[in-house]
């Protein structure tokens, strides 16, 4: 169980001091030129283009106990619910509960900052209406038909088709709250490396032409040895061998002129926290979206690239001025800083919790009488929720 009551104070998180890591890279150089988004109605675009667009499906439907009962017993019956979690809200009190026993670290590590990130806002004043609802943290959507998913899903990453407008699953997505973009980082554009950045993982799960390992052939070529600098920090691909670079932190990147931002296995959060640097974003043309994605866009907050088309991009960037970059990396670092703040974040979970409730019939009436005491616990929780869809 975590606590919203707790007196711990989220003051530093939510307006960090400007520090200065080294001579001239600086952190934080915009908190006091634009404002957080602070309120709902700061957020209205944002719920617009992303969340009320992942609950167009569900506009007119209506669900109930039974339904959330129906899709975790299927879950449980299916292969292991790896990365699904029940979560609980009830009287300002968080209850995560794994359809497992043992979830995977990856997992659970997201899970708990999301449940971390809910408390700390509500002490900062965000409030969150009691509910019950499934949550997936997996790299991948869960609900890809309404016969399987009823009820909203709670995920992190799906996909969207950019030319219909709509997702091809059903999955209501959420923040990441493990990875935090509350800083900017700047470094002065005339001293930054003409180069594009990009320093990543190679997952089990990629493919030997994937856009990772594509851009690393493509690096040795000459074409590619003037505009490219990518190297891979961490192999975990089986069978696969490759020359391992050192790690660039991430405040580091911004002495690069140009920073490369591709998939990972599916969407990759590496782009939130590239899009805080005043270096221009190179974004990988994608189906895999996280939930702000649809907000942002190529040619105002960022670059867009395909494997077959980098250095034609690369070049043509030769010919921006450091006022044309200075345009994009602004674009981004303020959406970054006014929309992507974790207090942002819970706001943008407690609008979703709302929209899933409104159409969750009684859903108040059922938080009321399943007591606490029976949250913290899958078995229990589940007793409970059986006990109400029987009533009635
Ligand atoms: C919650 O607040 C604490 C204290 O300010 C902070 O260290 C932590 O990173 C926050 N957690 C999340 C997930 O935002
Ligand atoms: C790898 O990707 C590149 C760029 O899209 C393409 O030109 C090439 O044919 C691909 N190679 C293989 C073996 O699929």
């Amino acid at each position: 169980m975590f606590s919203f009551h707790s007196s711990f104070t989220l003051f530093q998180v939510i307006f960090p001091l400007t520090v200065v890591t080294c001579l001239q890279l600086t952190v934080n150089s915009k908190s006091d030129l634009v404002e957080r988004a602070k309120r709902h109605e700061d957020l209205q675009g944002i719920y617009e283009h992303n969340l009320e667009r992942d609950f167009a499906l569900y506009r007119s439907a209506s669900y109930g106990a039974s339904d959330l009962l129906r899709m975790i017993e299927s879950a449980l019956q299916g292969r292991a619910p790896k990365h699904l979690t029940l979560l609980a809200i009830k009287n300002r009190e968080v209850y995560p509960m794994p359809l497992t026993e043992v979830q995977p670290k990856l997992a659970s590590r997201r899970v708990a900052a999301i449940v971390e990130g809910l408390v700390n806002a509500s002490k900062e004043g965000v409030t969150f209406e009691d509910t019950i609802l499934l949550l997936n943290t997996w790299d991948e959507p869960k609900c890809a038909n309404m016969g399987a998913c009823p009820a909203p899903v709670f995920s992190l990453i799906k996909q969207w088709n950019w030319d219909t407008e709509s997702s091809p699953q059903n999955d209501v997505l959420i923040p990441f709250f493990n990875h935090q973009y509350g800083d900017t980082i700047s470094y002065p554009t005339q001293h930054k490396v003409a180069k594009a950045l990009m320093r990543a993982a190679v997952q089990n799960g990629m493919r030997e032409n994937c856009t990772r390992l594509w851009l690393l052939e493509l690096a040795k070529t000459d074409l590619g040895q003037k505009h490219l600098d990518v190297g891979i920090t961490n192999n975990l691909k089986k069978g696969f061998q490759v020359q391992l670079v050192p790690f660039v932190e991430m405040a580091e990147h911004a002495k690069w002129r140009y920073l490369i931002s591709t998939d990972g296995f599916t969407a990759s959060c590496r782009f939130g926290k590239l899009l805080q640097i005043n270096s221009l974003v190179l974004k990988e043309e994608s189906t895999w979206i996280e939930y702000y994605y649809r907000s942002v866009k190529p040619g105002v907050h960022f670059i867009s690239f395909n494997k077959d088309n980098v250095l034609k991009v690369l070049q043509e960037l030769e010919h921006y001025d450091d006022a044309q970059v200075l345009k994009m990396t602004n674009s981004a670092q303020d959406f970054s800083h006014i929309f992507l703040s974790q207090y942002a974040k819970a706001l943008y979970v407690s609008r979703a919790i709302h929209l899933y409730n409104k159409q969750f019939k009684e859903v108040e009436r059922m938080m009321s009488q399943i007591k606490s005491s029976d949250l913290g616990n899958l078995h229990t929780a589940l007793n409970a929720l059986k006990l109400y869809a029987s009533s009635g």
